[in-house]
């Protein structure tokens, strides 16, 4: 499906985010570790968590939805998994591939994950190796690079382990092999990624120490807690209307109740130093998480900065999002150190620059990041989506201040994350 995008005059309004897509992954795959019964608020009803949701039926986790989609799932404990019939689908969700292999490589069954065009084309040796290292029998497609990836599990043992790259689905992959292995696990990243692992274990009852990058887990012999959670909403998903409220002319938007853990909002620390007006307030707690209302209005005097190093793990999936505020800043903005940006759903280096360049943007592409000029008129355009839910929404942002018509093609992707942001975008456009 394609979408058309016409330039805003302005973009007023109030808007709840859809819940945090992370978050929802952990939620229900957590649960179905615990012993006892858990009760999640707020799941992101998107196609992303729902693969996690699916995988975890397929392992035999008594999962239920009731009227008001609250999700009920009766744990029964750290070794109640069954070894699934059939192929496990992870759809577009490198979480849930990734997440599910550390928890399967602690199971003695056989279980075989594979995923959609995109995902069956995104590296693995990234889990394959510290998963092999912990004793699990694991292989991939092309040797070891793709899925599907196969996996024998049990007898797991800690390792003490260097990530060579700063990764949420790696950490927490080898976090929850470690519930399952003797002997302590401990792992160290380059920079400090996104921390939801960690909180909701800990809340579960497992011994985690943090120290800076490194997190270590103790041996566990006892079963979970169950819990209850309302998940926060997404700061990811925040982020295209926090970008447009700035961009567009007299521009005010209100994002309510907002995840603002600290691991996650990059975006706003860079925005801000661009000069953008943005405001937090409100802030309570919910789901373990700090949550605010996040008020932002059209900035018309952004200037262009380096974005590099500790800061881009937080700002990671807003990459797409901030070369389009770029754009409109005054001077150079330089990108670097984010080569794992090539990884994801789709190349977001290499498709940022090939769109943006269509829209008439001065964009340079490095290995690892990209320098943007700015300001500068866009002019609206036919852009693909590379079938990635976040470059179909930056892009739209981008159409949004464009001269002319802007035609976002494979649009549907947006379903991956936040189905209603068609509808959201045009609301504030009234
Ligand atoms: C995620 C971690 C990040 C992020 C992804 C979600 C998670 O990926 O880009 O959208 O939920 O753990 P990496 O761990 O590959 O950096």
């Amino acid at each position: 499906m394609n979408r058309i995008i016409k330039k805003a005059k302005t973009l007023k309004g109030e808007i709840t985010p859809p819940p945090d897509k992370s978050i929802s992954h952990r939620a229900v795959m957590f649960a179905s570790l615990a012993k006892g019964q858990s009760r999640i608020k707020n799941f992101l009803w998107a196609k992303d968590p729902l693969s996690s949701l699916n995988a975890m039926k397929s392992l035999g986790v008594e999962i239920t939805i009731t009227d008001s989609k609250e999700i009920i799932v009766n744990g029964k404990g750290l070794h109640s998994l069954k070894e699934p019939d059939n192929v496990i689908d992870c759809g577009n969700s490198g979480t849930t591939i990734r997440l599910l292999s550390g928890i399967v490589a602690g199971q003695r069954f056989l279980t075989v994950l594979t995923g959609d065009d995109s995902l069956r084309y995104r590296p693995m040796k990234r889990i394959i190796n510290p998963l092999s290292l912990m004793g699990a029998n694991i292989m991939g497609r092309a040797e070891n690079k793709f899925p599907p990836i196969v996996i024998k599990g049990g007898f797991l043992k800690g390792i003490s382990y260097e990530m060579p790259i700063a990764s949420a689905q790696v950490k927490s992959a080898i976090l929850l092999a470690g519930l399952y292995a003797k002997g302590e696990t401990t792992l160290t990243e380059p920079h400090k990624s996104r921390d939801h692992t960690e909180k909701m274990l800990k809340n579960m009852g497992v011994n985690i120490i943090i120290n800076d990058n490194t997190v270590k887990l103790s041996p566990v012999d006892h079963e979970l807690n169950c819990f209850d959670i309302t998940i926060p909403n997404d700061f990811s998903s925040a982020a295209f209307f926090i970008a447009g409220a700035c961009l567009v002319p007299d521009s005010e938007i209100l994002i309510k109740q907002v995840n603002l853990n600290e691991t996650r909002t990059g975006f706003i620390e860079v925005l801000k130093n661009m000069g953008a007006t943005i405001e937090i307030f409100n802030i309570t707690e919910q789901g373990g998480e700090p949550v605010g209302d996040i008020f932002a209005k059209s900035s018309s005097e952004l200037k262009g900065i380096n974005v590099q190093g500790d800061i881009i793990p937080k700002l990671i999936d807003e990459f797409p999002i901030l070369c389009v505020v770029a754009t409109q800043a005054e001077g150079k903005t330089v990108i670097k150190d984010a080569k794992d940006l090539r990884a994801k759903e789709s190349d977001r280096i290499k498709a940022m620059t090939s769109e943006l360049k269509k829209m008439g943007v001065k964009i340079k592409e490095f290995e690892d990041g990209v320098e943007i000029e700015g300001p500068c008129k866009l002019i609206g355009t036919e852009v693909y989506s590379y079938k990635d839910h976040r470059i179909a929404m930056a892009l739209s942002i981008a159409g949004v201040i464009a001269e002319g018509e802007t035609t976002i093609k494979d649009a549907n992707c947006v379903d991956i994350s936040f189905p209603e942001f068609y509808s959201l975008l045009e609301m504030l456009q009234k």
